[in-house]
């Protein structure tokens, strides 16, 4: 019987790997991610049997089950943590102020639809608490057609999304009004009533194409929450732009609290409320 291999992770093929993520995904793993990234790898590599990053490498570019295992790997280099309610003081400036200013606005030009991107969604809890918010707001009842897309790369945690089955810590912020009126308890945990399904949904893809990905579609609000954190200046630089490109004018970006627009583009105008920042798109 053969050894069980013990794989290398040698620096120099670590960097041809994260150049190769990049390359393929747009995403770009700074070097405070290495050990995690090494962490994660080895376990994969021992199960593939693989003595090397560099064989690794090989098999992710010829191996006949490559596009599994691009799947495979993107849900090991990405970062999903989430909750359902998560920065509460940004969540409060879109309910009391965003929300109505938005509807007034709409209502002036005769228009009934609302549309809300959240750019790397993780599993779904940011869609589904704007979702919830969006029909406690009251603004946008009845006739008015909205929709809450949700955008991940990671195709497995997109499967979650959609799912909509949550337990535990992703409910670490909820207040219990919110659980009793739009969940229903499963096997598994609790799962979001259709009220919520009906007015969202899931798509996987690289937000650095949200323009494609959403097609031709403009959007009033963009969330993108502690995802830009993982990119650097070039590709938030460049996803912003998309951005920009698909929000309507005076369309609203709202950033995770560690992350900032200033030393990156002048296409958005801080407006700052207490705790909380949010990006306005400039004309
Ligand atoms: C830490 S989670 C943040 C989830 C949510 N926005 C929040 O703030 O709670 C980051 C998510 O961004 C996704 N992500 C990272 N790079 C991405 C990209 N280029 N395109 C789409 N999603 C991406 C990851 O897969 C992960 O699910």
């Amino acid at each position: 019987m053969s050894s069980p291999v013990t794989p290398l992770i040698r620096p120099d093929e670590l960097r041809l790997l994260k150049e190769y993520i990049t390359g393929a995904f747009g995403l770009v793993l700074d070097r405070n991610n290495e050990g995690l990234l090494t962490k994660k790898l080895l376990p994969r590599l021992e199960g593939l049997g693989l003595a090397t990053l560099a064989d690794y490498y090989a098999y992710l570019k010829f191996a006949p089950r490559r596009k599994d295992e691009h799947k495979l790997l993107l849900s090991l280099v990405t970062n999903n943590e989430t909750y359902f309610f998560r920065e509460e003081p940004q969540l409060r400036v879109l309910s009391e102020v965003v929300l109505p200013a938005l509807k007034e606005k709409k209502l002036k030009c005769g228009e009934r639809k609302l549309r809300i991107v959240s750019a790397g969604c993780s599993s779904g809890e940011e869609v589904y608490t704007l979702a919830m918010l969006v029909i406690e707001s009251g603004c946008f009842l009845w006739d008015w057609d909205v929709e809450i897309r949700g955008i991940d790369i990671d195709p497995q945690i997109i499967d979650r999304a959609k799912n909509g089955v949550y337990t535990g810590r992703a409910f670490q912020a909820t207040p219990t009004h919110y659980i009793d009126r739009y969940f229903n308890k499963c096997n598994e945990g609790l799962k979001v009533k259709d009220i919520l399904t009906r007015i969202t949904n899931f798509t996987e893809g690289n937000i650095l194409e949200v323009e494609q990905i959403i097609e031709g579609q403009s959007v009033d609000i963009v969330f993108c929450r502690n995802v830009l954190i993982y990119f650097d200046d070039d590709s938030i630089q460049r996803g912003v732009h998309g951005f920009a490109n698909v929000l309507l004018p005076d369309g609203h970006l709202f950033l995770g609290h560690s992350e900032s627009l200033s030393r990156i583009t002048s296409n958005y105008i801080p407006v700052r409320f207490p705790g909380a920042i949010i990006y306005k798109k400039r004309d």
